[in-house]
């Protein structure tokens, strides 16, 4: 049997390469995808050939990434459970596309990965493979086997396994739009995270005393430019990392939902998606008029559930998506931000077609707003509370 396995060149999905073959008698091709995670992908496929795949493709999905998958994130403010960014979420169905694809091309039966039954992963794995392609068969070690990482590490040593790469105690999950860190003293909610977890972001103690000051140009809710200048949104995403985590800004540290139903304390680094997910919000609020903004946030909600639950493919997505993109039309301007020792802290805005007019809103003179109209309105406006009171008056002195 041949199998495509998604491989990323960790723990997992290297020891799955050995077992899938003693296990299935499999003919194992390793396919692992860039979606923007800091890897010598070369070593990585070293490490595939050497622990017995028998062919590896790499293919580089970073463009389709922020393309197909970041941009509408961006447009919808996704944040799970108002936190996280859906990085691990969003890069998971265009991984399982890109091996189900290679899977087709060179003749599989099935495809394998190495998510936990304990995850999310599996979900968002299994529903785009078996969409895709229905007829391939799942295969998830991991899920399977039951290890426990110091068994994995164990088998691996048996098996002759180069187990050189850098070991961290954490478990991550890395990509352009955000780094998941687990494991070790992570799972104890009450300990803070040691700032050697993370990448981009520094202590904020140590940051720099110096406001950044960040300008971003949106066009039609996409950003396009950062300080004036214009710039691809991956490129523009991989500066904000930097330049955010360099002042100490871009933990989320939360107590998650997960679909499986476990809580489990989740920490991510993702200085550019809260940056970018921020000011976009605050672009809106000057460019959507009250309605629509009310009921955006309906959508938001559902469309990062959707996300993080692994329906990516559904077709409620495509709707959801036709609605974000009718809200965008006029969703172009800059949004001005400070990011100093851990915060950033939006200080102005303005849009090329703003609802926003001083017209209106000023208290000075020259308002165009009729305020005597006011007096009527807001008699009508509170009638319905004001009967009900009444009539609360009359029944308590009768
Ligand atoms: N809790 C996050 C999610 O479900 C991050 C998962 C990280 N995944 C991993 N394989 N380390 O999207």
């Amino acid at each position: 049997m041949k199998v495509a396995l998604a491989y990323s060149g960790g723990l997992d999905t290297t020891v799955s390469i050995p077992w899938l073959k003693e296990r299935y008698g499999a003919d194992v091709i390793t396919v692992t995808v860039d979606v923007g995670q800091s890897e010598d992908f070369d070593e990585i496929e070293e490490r595939a050939l050497s622990a017995g795949a028998s062919k590896h493709f790499f293919i580089d999905a970073k463009k389709e990434f922020v393309e197909q998958y970041i941009k509408p994130c961006i447009k919808a403010n996704g944040l799970y459970e108002d936190e996280y960014p859906l990085g691990t979420a969003l890069a998971r169905p265009l991984i399982a596309s890109k091996v189900v694809e290679i899977a087709l091309r060179e003749g599989c039966e099935a495809v394998a990965h190495g998510c936990t039954g304990k995850g999310n992963d599996q979900l968002r794995f299994d529903t785009t493979i078996s969409v895709l392609a229905p007829q391939l068969r799942i295969i998830a070690p991991i899920r399977e086997w039951d290890l426990s990482r110091d068994e994995e590490i164990e088998y691996a040593k048996t098996r002759g396994l180069k187990l050189d790469f850098r070991q961290s105690r954490f478990s991550i999950d890395e990509n352009l739009w955000s780094r998941s860190i687990e494991a070790a003293e992570l799972e104890d909610p009450w300990v803070k995270p040691p700032y050697e977890a993370f990448k981009y972001v520094v202590n904020p103690q140590h940051a720099p005393d110096k406001v950044e000051v960040v300008e971003i140009d949106f066009e039609k809710g996409v950003p396009v430019g950062l300080n004036g200048r214009d710039m691809p949104l991956g490129e523009l995403i991989h500066e904000l990392n930097i330049l955010g985590g360099r002042t100490g800004f871009g933990v989320i540290d939360h107590i998650e939902d997960r679909a499986v139903g476990i809580k489990s304390r989740e920490v991510y680094e993702a200085p550019a998606a809260l940056i970018l997910i921020k000011a976009h919000k605050d672009l809106e609020k000057i460019t959507l008029n009250g309605k629509t903004l009310s009921f955006k946030a309906l959508v938001e909600r559902v469309w990062s559930q959707m996300v993080y639950q692994g329906f990516w493919l559904d077709p409620l997505m495509d709707a959801l998506h036709a609605f974000l993109d009718a809200t965008q039309e006029n969703v172009t301007g800059r949004v001005k931000m400070e990011l100093y020792k851990g915060s950033a802290r939006i200080v102005g805005r303005m849009a090329e077609n703003p609802l926003y007019s001083h017209e209106i809103a000023t208290y000075t003179k020259g308002s165009v707003f009729q305020q005597r109209a006011g007096e009527g309105f807001s008699k009508i406006w509170g009638l319905d509370t004001v009967i009900s009171a009444t009539r609360l008056a009359r029944r308590k002195s009768s």
